[in-house]
């Protein structure tokens, strides 16, 4: 096999999942609280629109650029949501969710040996791609500050070697839950560009955030950054279209065209009717997204409570995102065995934070993307798991 291929890892969830059926293998019933990825169903009326356009024929082959329509709703959606101009003839690409737009970015700015910088902890799917695109993650370390992990330009200016070639940036940020201020995200720009890098922003979690805290993209924050900025989306998160596998990027005409050049040789685009499921998402009514923000918002609200007062559990409140990180640093073991023994001995299903990096020891990523009985059972048990494996 090809020598890339030992490089490649799989994700935590689908290397947790292999131990969860493992456990279920021997009776054992498990409640989850691992997955990004939402319970509530994909809204109605871009159900309807997705059969409509199926009924309508709409099943050839998509323009690689992504539908005129649906570059045209992107467009439309980053003035309104974001404050941001670009052109669907040009600089907006459709992609098969944000994970082939993270591939298509990376494809399109490394050269072998490129490195790439990723907060650390960060969503561990990134390190894959970036050495299939023939690059280096390298990491900058983001331990907690108090209540909040956060990304200083100085650490981030530290790690800059005449290798590195971008910034992979992720805000609202999994796993840690901030969201990027204004003044973070100038002090980040100004880095990214004194030093002449690119910078690939993903924003798929842009839609849920919490207390006050709104997303801000990083070319919004900085204008400057425009040139040498792929900003990264999908509907998977905001809309709850996980499976049907459709997302954005949008980036200078250059970099969109270089950007067409490998989705042409790879996944050419996501279903046409899909896309046109995807610009009724982002042009119709925007109601059940905010319902869903509210839905979210109580579930984490949930989790802090139910999280309250433990010594061996300090919970904390995300800015955005579905995630709460729990710091455990009190236990006396590793987070991995913690998760490890949270499965075994109480059948809940949480990814340690060292699966996304160093920074992420000491704390729990508990997901709060699925609700109802699932999480407030998985809430019991993780509570009584953390007092058990703490009591001794
Ligand atoms: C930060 C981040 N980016 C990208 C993805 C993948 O997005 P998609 O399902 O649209 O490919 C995820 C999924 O969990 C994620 O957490």
């Amino acid at each position: 096999m090809a020598g890339r291929v030992p490089d490649l890892r799989p994700t935590a969830v689908n290397r947790v999942l292999a131990e969860v059926r493992a456990v279920q293998a021997r009776g054992i019933r498990t409640v989850s609280l691992m997955r990004g990825e939402p319970d509530l169903p994909t809204p109605a009326h871009i159900v309807e629109a997705a059969a409509r356009s199926l009924r309508d024929g709409r099943t050839s082959y998509p323009d690689n650029r992504g539908e005129l329509a649906l570059r045209e709703a992107v467009a439309l959606k980053l003035e309104r949501d974001n404050g941001l101009c670009y052109d669907p003839a040009t600089e907006i690409l459709a992609t098969s969710g944000a994970t082939f737009g993270i591939h298509a970015a990376l494809m399109t700015v490394l050269d072998p040996g490129g490195e790439v910088l990723l907060a650390d902890p960060i969503y561990d799917a990134y390190a894959s791609p970036i050495r299939l695109a023939g690059g280096v993650p390298v990491r900058v370390p983001c331990p907690p500050r108090g209540p909040r992990f956060e990304l200083h330009a100085g650490t981030l200016a530290d790690r800059i070697t005449p290798r590195t070639r971008a910034l992979l940036l992720n805000t609202p940020w999994n796993p840690t839950g901030t969201v990027f201020g204004p003044g973070e995200l100038r002090a980040i720009a100004r880095v990214v560009i004194e030093r002449n890098l690119w910078l690939l922003s993903d924003e798929i979690y842009e839609a849920f955030t919490y207390g006050g805290a709104r997303h801000l993209s990083p070319v919004a924050a900085e204008p400057e950054l425009r040139p040498r900025t792929i900003l990264i989306n999908a509907l998977s998160k905001t809309y709850s279209m996980t499976g049907w596998r459709v997302g954005y990027c949008a980036a200078p005409k250059e970099a969109a065209s270089a950007m067409l050049l490998v989705l042409q040789q790879s996944s050419r685009g996501p279903a046409t009717f899909i896309q046109d499921a995807a610009a009724e998402a982002l042009r119709g009514p925007q109601d059940a997204v905010e319902a869903m923000r509210r839905e979210y918002a109580a579930r984490r609200a949930l989790v802090l409570e139910r999280l309250k007062g433990l010594h061996a559990c300090r919970p904390l409140p995300p800015e955005g995102g579905f995630f709460v990180m729990a710091g455990i640093a009190a236990l006396d073991c590793s987070s991995d065995e913690a998760r490890r023994r949270l499965l075994e001995e109480h059948g809940v299903v949480v990814i340690h934070g060292a699966a996304y990096g160093a920074c992420g020891e000491g704390a729990l990523r508990v997901s709060f993307a699925a609700g109802g009985d699932a999480l407030s059972e998985g809430l019991t048990r993780l509570r009584a798991g953390l007092e058990a494996i703490a009591g001794e």
